[in-house]
């Protein structure tokens, strides 16, 4: 298992240049098997989810090629509708092909996702989804069978805005016959990134981006090429590296109003946000001031920065307040952060962060956007932080050490 070590207090400088979007590819790439077609992605990054959701894919007999940043699948030999545990429970995301298996062959089997550390992630709204479009849908021996039974275009209305749950539903849609209409649909630009992509298939849906998506089912989906959306949360996590260093940095790659929720945050904590056609710059600032940060589903500020603004916040003198209303246990990154001096609070979904000096440590990584969160930590503490568990880390940023290198950071994996 390998760890990074870091060396910190060194402002970083440069460009770096930000990768495909994971959670674009991942929806993308199970919506895939709605068609029997070749489908093939252009931008893809380099990370163990993609690799997982590829054996999903092979699992069920698609074919899956790569080449760079190009992913080719090949839906026509699929030859099965069930995930079986072991799989399924290497990656959540794994539920998102079961939209996409009703929707092409009447039936799925999928076990339940592994939950993850960062809460329970029930399915119960992608279910109520299926079930409203008329799927008969059965929880038993661990797994989610559905099969058709009256199918036909609904109007559904989800209790929470679920990414998820929004993207499973479009799929199943865009071949059920009649009009589905989603209400309090979730916004984000991945869901944009997918209706683009079925439409491209030959889908009809309109809305993606606003909180109502209509669907109007078509017989038939075409296989297409795709270039997938940069990652926004790669993205953050580079500009708060920027930040938490004071360096100065280029931003290449990067959909500016995707992040509009991190640059007003971080704008009114002092630093200097100058976005460009393709990119942005970000310039740290010798005095930040101390900011409240509460999560909220899109366009609110996003719960897959707050770990890593967390670590900023607790460099920044001053209090600021933390409040993660989107996963029920986010905050496993705070007790690592305390082995480095940290000031911070926890009360429930609150944490209290008085900002300061950190030292480096050996801390560990509990989950993706933690592991993200302690490398920032680290590029501003002094001395030697080692980040073990570097494997959640690996699931969703594409050679992060060596982006870092490239912008001046002295970090090694070994
Ligand atoms: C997606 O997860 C992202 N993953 C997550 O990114 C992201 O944090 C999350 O959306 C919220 O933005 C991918 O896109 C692959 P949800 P998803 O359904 O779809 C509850 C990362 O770091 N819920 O919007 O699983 C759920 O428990 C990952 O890249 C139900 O109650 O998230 C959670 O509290 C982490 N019932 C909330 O909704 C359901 O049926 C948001 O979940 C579904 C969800």
């Amino acid at each position: 298992m390998d760890s990074f070590f870091i060396r910190g207090n060194k402002p970083l400088q440069g460009q770096v240049t930000i990768s495909g979007s994971k959670n674009a590819t991942l929806p993308i790439m199970a919506a895939s098997l709605l068609s029997s077609g070749e489908v093939i992605l252009t931008g893809v990054p380099n990370l163990d989810d993609i690799s997982v959701m590829s054996e999903v894919l092979t699992t069920l007999g698609a074919k899956v090629t790569r080449e760079n940043d190009v992913l080719i699948i090949d839906g026509k030999d699929v030859n099965s509708c069930e995930i079986p545990e072991n799989i399924s429970r290497k990656m959540r995301a794994s539920n998102l092909v079961m939209g996409a298996l009703l929707a092409r062959f009447a039936q799925a089997r999928v076990a339940y996702p592994g939950g993850c550390a960062i809460g329970t992630r029930p399915m119960d709204l992608h279910l109520k989804g299926f079930r409203s479009l008329g799927y008969d849908i059965r929880e038993e021996y661990g797994f989610m069978e559905g099969k058709a039974d009256k199918i036909g275009g609904k109007e559904i209305l989800l209790d929470f805005p679920s990414v998820g749950a929004t993207e499973n539903i479009m799929m199943t849609a865009s071949l059920t016959h009649g009009t589905t209409i989603i209400r309090n649909a979730a916004r984000e630009p991945e869901i944009v990134d997918l209706q683009n992509f079925l439409n491209r298939m030959g889908a009809k849906i309109r809305g993606a981006g606003l909180d109502t998506i209509k669907i109007e089912g078509v017989k038939h989906l075409v296989g297409v090429e795709h270039k997938v959306i940069p990652d926004r949360i790669e993205a953050g996590t580079f500009m708060v590296a920027a930040a938490i260093t004071r360096g100065d940095v280029w931003i290449e790659n990067v959909v500016s109003e995707h992040i509009q929720p991190l640059i007003s945050k971080l704008r009114e904590i002092g630093i200097e946000i100058i976005p460009g056609s393709s990119g942005l710059r970000v310039i740290g600032s010798s005095q930040p001031r101390p900011t409240d940060i509460k999560t909220m589903p899109y366009p609110g500020f996003p719960t897959d920065m707050q770990a890593q603004m967390m670590a900023f916040l607790a460099t920044v003198k001053g209090t600021s307040i933390v409040v993660e209303t989107i996963f029920e246990n986010r905050f496993m990154h705070v007790q690592e952060l305390r082995r480095m001096g940290a000031n911070i609070k926890v009360e429930g979904r609150v944490a209290i962060v008085k900002g300061g000096r950190l030292q480096g440590a050996s801390v560990e990584a509990t989950d993706l956007r933690a592991g993200a969160a302690l490398i920032l930590a680290g590029l501003f503490a002094e001395g030697e932080t080692v980040v073990s568990h570097i494997e959640h880390i690996d699931r969703g940023y594409d050679s992060i050490h060596e982006k870092l290198q490239g912008i001046g950071a002295e970090i090694n994996r070994k």
